[in-house]
């Protein structure tokens, strides 16, 4: 297995440029789902999950291409020819936004057989609210043998779905579904993460009638049939947001290329107080300290526009050298924390207390051997190793290779001494 070493020390500059989304890529792809006609998303990140939803939407008989112009990627998708409905367990399994296809698939063909997911690193997990939500539209939906299967002959039929919770996923489920439904659909308490506008905005370019983009309220007037578009990915945020921490935790001075102000908003005004200056430039947006030290500041996760849940690791990397304490609390998922005994193996000062995590600034990270059970605990650990005395080597290097986009080559461009070793290299 492919590990990574690191050198720290090397204060980053230059300039980095930020990949389309992931987590907006996934569910763009399965709209391919929705339609007879082809789909063609330009920026879509060369990550193993895309690879895992190609693979998925293969099964299921869609028709995937992938092109190259340029340094952009662009993938078009074609579901004229569905041939399977069910998405098996190995394909699940391996990622959980497989579940995505489900709304869509129940929606355009009238049936469903999607395997439950099951709990992950980062927590249990549940699925209930996409199942919920989809049977307030009609679907009749059974669970058997360790599969969601859901059945619509007749089609959906619009109704008021009021999430009790804010979820991504069950939001981008349901709004997929809904644009094929007979009359109008209300997903209140929707998600509002940019990733779910970005979603309604390919939407609306295949045809769909989606209102209240950006808020928590989406007014979705079904069609009888979507067809074709070209949709821009919105830039991914989550990476913007770790090389911005990975340019202050090494006291370094990167334009990020691509990166939105808007975006990451929650982002820069909690890494303002900790002393990182965010300029725009006409490309994006200029990182660099402040003057000095880092400080330490108090950080909650909360859904968009809060501060996501999928940079606390980061944050918390970032944390570990600053000046002060920092609370950082995690409120979105229960066991977001795998990373703390490995930053405390760096010399990181971390005491965790159910969902908050006390973490004292130390004056030297040292390098160590270090593993993560996840993409975003594993990136945390290269923050770290990024300013480590010494080397680190990162284990388990294909939870990076699921959403980060080159990275060993978009730091080491940047002056970081990153390299990979290949299965079998010496160290
Ligand atoms: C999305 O996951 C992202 N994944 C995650 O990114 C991200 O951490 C998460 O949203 C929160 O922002 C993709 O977009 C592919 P949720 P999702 O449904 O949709 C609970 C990364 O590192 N919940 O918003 O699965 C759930 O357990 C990943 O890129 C239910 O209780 O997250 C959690 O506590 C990791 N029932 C909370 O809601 C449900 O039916 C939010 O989860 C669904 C969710």
């Amino acid at each position: 297995m492919d590990r990574i070493r690191i050198r720290g020390g090397n204060p980053l500059k230059g300039e980095i440029r930020i990949s389309g989304a992931k987590n907006a890529a996934l569910p763009l792809m399965a709209t391919a789902l929705l339609t007879d006609a082809e789909v063609r998303l330009n920026g879509v990140p060369d990550l193993a999950d895309i690879t895992t939803m190609t693979n998925l939407l293969a099964q299921h008989g869609v028709e995937v291409t992938t092109r190259l112009s340029g340094k952009e990627r662009s993938i078009t998708v074609c579901g004229s020819n569905i041939t399977d409905t069910t998405a098996p367990y190995d394909l699940v399994r391996k990622m959980r936004a497989s579940v995505l296809v489900l709304g869509p698939l129940v929606a355009r063909h009238g049936q469903a057989r999607v395997s439950l997911p099951g709990g992950c690193a980062i927590g249990t997990r549940p699925v209930d609210l996409h199942i919920k939500g989809l049977q307030q539209l009609g679907a009749e939906i059974d669970l058997k043998e360790g599969y969601i299967v859901a059945r619509a002959p007749k089609g959906l039929t619009g109704a008021e779905v009021n999430f009790p919770k804010v979820s991504v996923g069950a939001t981008e489920n349901l709004l997929m579904a809904a644009t094929l439904a007979k009359g109008e659909t209300n997903l209140i308490n929707a998600a509002r993460e940019p990733e779910i506008t970005d979603l309604a905005k390919c939407l609306i370019g295949m045809g769909a009638k989606i209102e209240g983009l950006g808020t928590d309220h989406l007014r979705i007037q079904g069609v009888e049939s979507l067809h074709g578009t070209i949709h821009p990915v919105v830039a991914d945020r989550i990476e913007a947001g770790t090389y911005a921490m990975a340019v202050a935790i090494t006291n370094g001075d990167v334009e990020l290329v691509g990166a939105h102000h808007d975006l990451i908003a929650s982002v820069i005004a909690t890494m303002t107080q900790a002393g990182v200056q965010f300029t725009e430039t006409p490309r994006g947006l200029r990182v660099k300290r402040t003057n000095g030290d880092l400080l330490g500041v108090d950080v909650m996760t909360e859904p968009f526009p809060g501060f996501p849940t999928d940079l606390q690791a980061q944050m918390m990397a970032l944390m570990t050298t600053a000046q002060g304490a920092s609370m950082i609390t995690e409120t979105i998922f229960e066991n977001r924390f795998m990373h703390v005994p490995e930053l405390t193996r760096m010399g990181a000062s971390i005491n965790v207390h159910g969902a908050s995590a006390m973490v004292r600034g130390v004056k030297r990270l040292t390098g160590a051997p270090v593993m993560a059970t996840d993409l975003r605990a594993s990136v945390s650990l290269v923050l770290a190793g990024l300013v480590a005395n010494g080397d680190t080597i990162l284990n388990r290097v294909y939870h990076l290779d699921r959403g980060y986009e080159w990275l060993t080559h978009k730091l080491a461009a940047c002056g970081a001494e990153i390299e990979r070793l290949s299965e079998g290299a010496a160290e």
